[in-house]
């Protein structure tokens, strides 16, 4: 800590902080226009000059030095500050009453009103350029546009997707998007972080334009003439009587606008932000205080929520009759459901019905799931789409370090030297989580190693991209570990201090050289090596995984080999360390936190453990089925086998989203009586026999749990859609009818039966999840959370983590001559999962209208493809027709296909192979043959797909080139002129 003095009050500050947030923390209205904490000193509107030791500087451009004497109250300062003013506005055109953007936090309105600015020194000067619609979901206005930087800055160097550069050296510079480009053509993601930080209007959201404000509905022409007639006034008024006006209009707003706090419902990266909403309009996105991630979104978070208020929402229960559905009242339906689950419970057991949980629901939601499986059907038989994706990251996690969950926080992520992702198209399918490692590697030099079959961004980004065989993976990271171990890399005090079964995992490495990996993998061994001494000799290593390990037969043998990677280079414990397996689905690490698996009540309490069923037992006053029930691949095989008849599924797609969906489709068409449960139509509904309109995240409270560990709290933003009802609300109706008469009146109250019965969880409760507060488990009873998992003890009895010896195998379903290719599948970065959600937004439908095959340049070369040839792709479970995309993010005889289809879905394709510790379906090794159709035809991705763009990298928004220019003086070093200012 220093001493430093402002104003002549000594204060406590760090030594080198920036001086900025050291004047705001003595509580000093220092106006900043340019400067976000989150984005750093962007220096480029000068509006925050101060003195320090008599020099004038920019109080966001400086760090505190002990003893540093600091006035920000001197007529120099201010004199320059309301110079650097004075030039903003002559880039914006003041009028408040009829914008949009009128909502009390509008940085240009409040530093006007801040400095007392009555008339404006130099005039606004209207820019030489046109409004740019082009982009979906935004606008951007140049005549508006304050040239503060901060969406360059936040584009180049936070989401750095580096579309977003200014030309300081233009006569009228403005944003630019790839250096010139409309939007809608350019690189730009639409990840919003640039609409989220502009202090004004030049950026906005398209759902604000019109809508936000009660005079901001009118035509152009008539909007234009308010304006003159607003800027007319000035002359007479001066700013303060305008602004009064446009402060009482935003005070109004207040009372139709609400403002709510939601967690994203799309990935397990957590995002959480404010939903602006006028009635069921929803205005706009707006983030800012989220623990995970602060102004940053993607696409999706912060634009497709269109499909809440779709047409094509459910609004009444469905009743299969004679083949074809009808509407029913709510009561018909669920007292068909009590009785027919009854009869067949009655005939079969409890093991003729299955259930699974929906990892979009709420941990709430998912803890009653189960609940009714258990304590009111009486079996085992649930689970939750983390059987897909997640469950071998876990099995690894659970034999070598004890618990199921990441190990520290995307923080953790962020302060890394080295960062390893394997099998993860991180900058798709967790673009938040991949802007931190992104901007690291770009400002702090953090290291990357990436191992992806495809090209994707952060291989490109990467320093090392290992290519690996597919299904390989888990040679390589054996044989990097016996490298480290027989080169003497190894960190042998962390060794010897905490982690047992050295030897025998030493040995089960044998096999796993480099030569055999090298070979096994097609990598050099020279690589491998490379890759080995990157991994020793960083200070800090994360590793971070996902479904490109997860989905081969082998998934938890390579989630179990990172974890072993990682202790024997002592990297868990200590902050920037650890394991990061990256949950899919927003709750999918909750869905299983909670229970809804076939072998553990919540908090990965085992079914078979009698202490802990006896617990539940006197909780729930029941008996409580013990021994594991069927996981969701199980459940399938049981339907065919006729030994499970019942189903109620909660909110999954399951009949495209499981592999081998032929199988699937034909399972649940032999079911005697299914319930589906969803907010759409899905393709899985047209199988039900009742299908029951559910609620969005929007229209519920309760909990997610994101890939952090971190459980945060969702508030109702709108009233449940007319017809439909809340999950939780349902799957209580449906326990109540089968006689277990629950009364639970709001979520809150399942979380504390929850913390009641599960020590994982014991402190965690509503009061706590308040706001933007977060949780990370396991939470003591205390309230205590565990952002860094593991720092006193792994979690077994003696503390100590465990290395788990591994065997090589062959991945499944190997090429042959018929099926010649390797098809590989995954999200893509607009749409999530299947799309059911993201492709009822018109803007993401027009970016990313269907799902592609992607070929590369050598293949489509030998058999005569093009981008937007029709092909049809065979594999040994079936057939879909699709288009092709040829790019060089594939290479040789690799194929990638994007799971967002309904119509032609990649799991036509997958089979039933499975890894054997988990069930998981080995997705990733399918093996097809490529028919060409039609030789040519339409690209599937249209030209202004983000995909096509020129992204402009550069350091930030480089403000050193406007200060360079002839046009520009430093305010702070000008001939002072008292103005009487009021500021
Ligand atoms: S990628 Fe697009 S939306 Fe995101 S910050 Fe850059 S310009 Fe803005
Ligand atoms: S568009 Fe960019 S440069 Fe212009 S005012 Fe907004 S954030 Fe600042
Ligand atoms: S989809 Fe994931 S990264 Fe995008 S806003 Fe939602 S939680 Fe964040
Ligand atoms: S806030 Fe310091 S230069 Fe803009």
């Amino acid at each position: 800590m220093a001493v430093i003095s402002i104003d002549g009050t000594p204060y406590e500050a760090a030594d080198g902080e920036r001086l900025i947030d050291a004047i705001h923390r003595a509580g000093i209205a220092l106006p900043q226009v340019c400067y976000l904490p989150q984005l750093g000193p962007v220096q480029t509107c000068d509006t925050c000059i101060v003195e320090v030791d008599g020099e004038m500087v920019r109080a966001c451009g400086s760090v505190v030095a002990a003893g540093m004497n600091v006035a920000t109250t001197t007529s120099r300062a201010r004199v320059a500050r309301g110079e650097a003013f004075d030039r903003i506005l002559r880039n914006h055109d003041l009028y408040c009453t009829v914008c949009d953007n009128n909502n009390g936090n509008c940085t240009v309105h409040n530093t006007t009103k801040l400095l007392g600015i009555d008339h404006q020194k130099y005039p606004f000067e209207k820019k030489p350029f046109e409004v740019d619609s082009s982009n979906p979901f935004y606008r951007y206005d140049p005549n508006q546009c304050i040239l503060c930087g901060r969406c360059v800055a936040a584009c180049q160097d936070l989401q750095v997707n580096e579309t977003l550069s200014i030309r300081w050296e233009d006569p009228h510079p403005r944003v630019l998007w790839d250096g010139g480009a409309a939007i809608g053509e350019s690189s730009c993601v639409s990840c919003g972080h640039c609409v989220s930080v502009c202090p004004c209007n030049a950026l906005m959201e398209k759902t604000m334009l019109g809508h936000a404000g009660f005079l901001t509905g009118f035509s152009q022409p008539v909007l234009d003439n308010m304006i003159d007639l607003v800027k007319g006034l000035e002359a007479e008024t001066g700013y303060k009587a305008i602004l009064q006006v446009s402060e009482a209009e935003a005070a109004m707003r207040t009372t139709r606008v609400r403002r709510t706090k939601t967690v994203c419902t799309y990935c397990g990266v957590g995002c959480s932000f404010e939903v602006w909403t006028k009635d069921r309009h929803i205005l706009k996105v707006e983030p800012g205080a989220g623990p995970a991630n602060g102004v940053s979104t993607c696409i999706k978070g912060k634009f497709a929520w269109d499909f809440v208020n779709h047409q094509d929402r459910l609004t009444r229960p469905l009743i299969r009759e004679g083949g074809r559905f009808r509407e029913a009242s709510w009561d018909e339906a669920l007292d068909l459901i009590g009785r027919r689950f009854r009869e067949i419970q009655s005939a079969n057991g409890p093991d003729a019905l299955a259930f699974i949980a929906s990892s979009k629901c709420t941990n709430e939601e998912a803890f009653l799931m189960q609940k009714l499986a258990r304590a009111v059907v009486g079996t085992n038989n649930i689970d939750n789409c983390s059987r897909y994706c997640q469950a071998p990251a876990t099995t690894g996690l659970f034999r070598t370090v004890g618990y199921g969950g990441d190990s520290g926080s995307i923080s953790d992520i962020e302060q890394a030297d080295l960062v390893v992702i394997v099998g993860s198209n991180t900058a798709e399918s967790h673009p938040v989580l991949a802007t931190r490692v992104k901007r690291a590697h770009k400002l702090r030099g953090q290291k990357l190693i990436v191992s992806d079959l495809r090209e994707n961004e952060m291989a490109r980004r990467a320093d090392l991209h290992l290519r690996a065989r597919p299904g390989t993976d888990i040679a390589w990271l054996c044989a990097v570990a016996r490298y480290i171990l027989d080169e003497g890399l190894a960190h042998q005090e962390f060794l010897d201090r905490w982690v047992n079964g050295l030897e025998e995992y030493r040995k089960s490495l044998e096999p796993f050289t480099l030569e055999f990996a090298s070979e096994t993998c097609n990598l050099p061994v020279e690589t491998l090596k490379r890759a080995a001494h990157m991994i020793a000799s960083a200070e800090r290593v994360c590793m971070l995984w996902a479904m490109g390990v997860t989905q081969h037969s082998n998934g938890s043998d390579t989630s179990t080999a990172i974890s072993n990677l990682l202790l024997i280079t002592g990297n868990y414990m200590r902050p920037g360390t650890g394991a990061y397996p990256l949950r899919g689905h927003n709750n999918v690490q909750g869905a299983s936190d909670h229970g809804a698996m076939p072998n553990f009540l919540s908090g990965y309490q085992s079914v078979d453990d009698p202490e802990v069923r006896a617990r539940f037992e006197a909780g729930w006053g029941v008996r409580l089925p013990s021994g594991k029930g069927l996981d969701n691949h199980e459940m399938v095989d049981a339907i065919h086998q006729g030994k499970l008849r019942s189903m109620y599924l909660c909110g999954e797609e399951m009949s495209i989203v499981d592999s081998n969906a032929n199988y699937v489709s034909e399972a649940f068409g032999k079911l005697e009586f299914f319930v589906v449960q969803d907010i759409f139509f899905s393709h899985t509904c047209q199988f039900a026999d009742v299908v029951l309109p559910a609620g969005p995240s929007l229209e519920k409270e309760g909990t997610f749990t994101s890939t952090e560990r971190r459980v945060q709290r969702l508030y109702q933003v709108l009233e449940p859609m007319p017809g439909s009802r809340p999950d939780w609300m349902i799957i209580q109706d449906v326990a109540n009818r089968l006689g277990a008469g629950w009364k639970y009146g709001h979520p809150s109250e399942v979380m504390d039966e929850v913390a009641a019965l599960t020590p994982m969880f014991a402190g965690v409760n509503y009061k706590r999840l308040e706001g933007f507060q977060s949780l990370q488990w396991p939470v003591a009873a205390d309230g205590t959370d565990q952002p860094l998992l593991y720092t006193k003890r792994f979690a077994f009895p003696d503390g100590k983590a465990r290395l788990f010896p591994l065997a090589w195998r062959e991945p499944q379903e190997a090429r042959d001559a018929e099926f010649d290719l390797h098809l590989n599948n995954g999200r893509l970065l607009e749409h999530f999962h299947e799309g059911n959600l993201t492709d009822r937004s018109p803007g993401i439908h027009a970016k990313t209208p269907d799902t592609f095959v992607e070929v590369s340049p050598e293949l489509a070369r030998a058999r005569g493809i093009e981008s937007g040839s029709l092909v049809q792709l065979t594999s040994r479970h079936g057939r879909v027709r699709v288009r092709a995309l040829v790019t060089d993010r594939v290479h040789d005889g690799e194929l990638y296909m994007p799971m967002n289809s309904t119509t032609s879905p990649v799991n036509l394709l997958t089979g039933s192979h499975t890894d054997p510790a988990t069930h998981t379906p080995a997705y990733k090794e399918t093996a097809v043959r490529m028919d060409v159709v039609a030789a040519a035809g339409e690209s599937p991705l249209p030209r202004g797909n983000f995909r096509f763009g020129h992204p402009t990298p550069q350091d930030g928004v480089e403000v050193g080139r406007k200060w360079q220019q002839p046009g520009y003086r430093f305010p702070g070093g000008l001939v002072q002129i008292q103005t009487g200012r009021k500021e």
